[in-house]
C-alpha cells in the first residue's frame, strides 16, 4: 500500500459510512470492516490508527459485539465513538452501566465543556455542542484515563489516555451537529496517529491507472455505460487507461432525460474509444407497454437492458475483462441485519455473467461517492456529468405513474427539464440532493384562456438527505415553485395542475414508484 491505512471497525453504527467519509475528507485512506475481523488481518493491514464505531448494542449484554483485547497492545492509537468509548472503557478495566436516570442519558445536541489541553480538543473552543445518542454511562473509567470533556448532566462524556494514544468520546463527532467534530477527527488522524494526508485523487488516479494497464495488458475490455456519475468515471478511468482496447455500450433505453444520451455521448468524444449507443427506444416502449405496476416495469427494464447489452457483447466477440461501477458504499457490510426489500433497484451494476470474460474490474469499489466525483474531475469529465444527481436505473418509467407511453415520455421530459431549469437559475442545485417531475396518472378540469381543459397533474419532488435511506422534503421557495408552475403549464401542454410533494422518507420513498 503506499498510502497511509487508519482502520474504522464496524459495531453496527448508523453512521459508521459516515466516520469513513470523514476521515477521507482530511485526505486519509480508511477503510470500514466488521467488528468480527480477526487480529492477524489487522496486523496484516499494518493501521497507523483504528476508529471504533458506535452500534445500537450495550457492551454488558453477553451477545453485544465486542473485539479481541489484544487490539489494545498494537501499539496504535483507537479512537471509540459511542459504544465504541464503553467498548474501549469496558475491555480496558472500566464500568459501564445503564444510565439509571436521566442525568446520563443524553440524546441530541447537548452543549460541551472541553479540555483544550487534550490533544483530541486542541485548537477548539472551551465550550461547544456535541451531538450525543447515549443511553449507557462509564460508571468508572479504566485507569490510565483522564476525564476530558463533561456536560452538565455527565461528567465524562470524553476520556483520554494521552501516553497510549486511546480517547473515548460518547459523542458522535462525526456528524455535523457536533461542533468543531471535524477538528477532532483531524487532531486524532494528524497529531496521535501522525498522519501526513497522503490520500489524493490525483494520486489515486495515476495508480488505478498504472494497475489497470498492468493487469489488462492487451486484453479486451467491456463497460456498461448509463449515463450516471459512476459508470461514466469507471469509463473515463479505464478510458485513460487503455483507450481503444474499451468498448463502452450505452444502451438508450428512450428513458433518459431531456438531452441527457447525447450529453453523454459528447463527454466521451475526446477519448479514443469504442463507444456503442445503441437506440434501444422502441424495443422498450414495446415491452413495457400495457403495465401499470412499478415493480414489473423494474423487471422488464432489467431485463431487457441485459438481452440489449448481451446482443452488443457477442458482437464484440472475446472479452477479457468486464467493468463495473461498483462503489464503496455499496461494498461496506454492515453489523446490521437485512433490511425488508422496498424496491428493487436495477443497476447497470449488477450483470449477471452472460458474456464470457476472465475478470471483473471495479475501479471505483473503495471510494465514496463525493470521491468518485473528484475523480471524475480529474479525469477532465464536465461538470454537469460529475454532479449528475442520482438517476434510476429504471429512468422516466418509474416517473411516469401507471402506463407509459411515448408521449407521455415526452410531456414529462419537458416539464421535468423546466422544473431543473428553475432550480438552477436559482442556485439550488447542489443544496437540493434530488429533484425531479413525475407525471401522475390523474386528470383534473381545470380552465385556459376561455375554454374548459381536463388534463394531467404534474407533481414536483425535491428531497434534502445524505444517505437516501433518508429523506426530508427541499425547502424550495415559493417563488422558484411559482415560475415552474406558471412555465410547465404555459410550455408544455396536457399538464393543467402542478403539485409539490411534502413528505419526507420514511414514510414516502423519494421515488414515486
Ligand atoms: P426510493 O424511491 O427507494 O429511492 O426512496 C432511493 C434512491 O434510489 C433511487 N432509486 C433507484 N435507483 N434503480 C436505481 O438504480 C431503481 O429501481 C431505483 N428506484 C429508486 C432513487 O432515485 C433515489 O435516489
Amino acid at each position: 500500500m503506499d498510502h497511509q491505512f487508519v482502520l474504522i471497525l464496524d459495531f453496527g453504527g448508523q453512521y459508521n459510512q459516515l466516520i469513513a467519509r470523514r476521515v477521507r475528507e482530511h485526505n486519509v485512506y480508511c477503510e470500514v470492516k466488521p467488528y468480527k475481523t480477526p487480529l492477524d488481518e489487522i496486523k496484516a493491514m499494518k493501521p497507523v490508527g483504528i476508529i471504533f464505531t458506535g452500534g445500537p448494542n450495550s457492551v454488558y449484554d453477553p451477545d453485544s459485539p465486542s473485539c479481541p483485547k489484544e487490539i489494545f497492545e498494537l501499539g496504535v492509537p483507537v479512537l471509540g465513538i459511542c459504544y465504541g468509548c464503553q467498548l474501549m472503557a469496558q475491555l480496558l478495566g472500566g464500568e459501564v452501566t445503564a444510565a439509571q436516570d436521566d442525568t446520563a442519558r443524553e440524546y441530541g445536541k447537548t452543549g460541551t465543556h472541553y479540555d483544550t489541553s487534550c490533544t483530541l480538543f486542541q485548537g477548539l473552543p472551551v465550550e461547544g455542542v456535541s451531538w450525543m445518542s447515549h443511553g449507557d454511562y462509564m460508571a468508572k473509567v479504566p485507569e490510565g484515563f483522564q476525564l476530558v470533556a463533561h456536560t452538565a448532566m455527565c461528567p465524562n462524556v470524553a476520556i483520554a489516555d494521552e501516553k497510549r494514544g486511546f480517547y473515548g468520546v460518547q459523542f458522535h463527532p462525526e456528524v455535523n451537529h457536533t461542533e468543531n467534530g471535524s477538528l477532532m477527527l483531524r487532531n486524532f488522524l494528524y497529531h496521535v496517529c501522525g498522519c501526513t494526508g497522503d490520500w489524493t485523487m490525483g494520486n489515486y488516479k495515476e495508480q488505478q491507472i498504472r494497475s489497470i494497464r498492468e493487469k489488462v495488458g492487451d486484453g479486451k475490455v467491456l463497460l456498461a455505460l448509463s449515463g450516471g456519475v459512476d459508470s461514466s468515471v469507471a469509463a473515463a478511468l479505464l478510458a485513460e487507461a487503455v483507450g481503444n482496447q474499451l468498448t463502452c455500450v450505452f444502451v438508450d433505453h428512450g428513458l433518459m432525460r431531456k438531452d441527457e444520451g447525447d450529453e453523454v455521448e459528447a463527454a466521451f468524444e475526446k477519448w479514443d474509444l469504442h463507444f456503442v449507443r445503441v437506440d434501444a427506444e422502441q424495443r422498450f416502449l414495446d415491452r413495457l407497454a400495457g403495465v401499470a405496476d412499478p415493480e414489473t416495469k423494474r423487471k422488464i427494464i432489467g431485463e431487457e437492458f441485459i438481452r440489449v447489452f448481451e446482443e452488443e457483447g457477442k458482437k464484440i466477440g472475446t472479452v477479457d475483462y468486464l467493468v463495473q461501477g461498483t462503489i464503496y458504499p455499496d461494498v461496506i457490510e454492515s453489523g446490521t441485519g437485512d433490511a425488508a426489500v422496498i424496491k428493487s433497484h436495477h443497476n447497470v451494476g449488477g450483470l449477471p455473467d452472460f458474456v464470457d470474460f476472465k475478470e471483473i474490474i471495479e475501479p471505483l469499489r473503495l471510494l465514496f461517492k463525493d470521491e468518485v466525483r473528484q475523480l471524475g474531475r480529474e479525469l477532465g469529465l464536465p461538470e454537469y456529468l460529475v454532479m449528475r444527481q442520482p438517476f434510476p436505473g429504471p429512468g422516466l418509467a418509474i416517473r411516469v405513474i401507471g402506463e407509459i407511453t411515448k408521449d407521455k415520455l415526452d410531456v414529462l421530459r419537458e416539464a421535468d427539464f423546466i422544473f431543473r431549469d428553475e432550480i438552477h437559475k436559482a442556485g439550488l442545485d447542489y443544496s437540493i440532493n434530488q429533484y425531479f417531475a413525475v407525471l401522475t396518472n390523474m386528470r383534473s378540469v381545470g380552465v385556459m384562456g376561455d375554454g374548459r381543459t381536463y388534463d394531467y397533474t404534474l407533481a414536483l419532488r425535491g428531497v434534502t438527505t445524505t444517505d437516501f435511506m433518508t429523506a426530508d422534503w427541499a425547502r424550495i421557495p415559493f417563488e422558484v415553485l411559482d415560475r415552474v408552475s406558471v412555465r410547465v403549464v404555459n410550455e408544455v401542454g396536457h399538464i393543467n395542475r402542478v403539485v409539490y410533494d411534502i413528505t419526507s422518507k420514511p414514510p414516502a420513498t423519494i421515488e414515486w414508484e
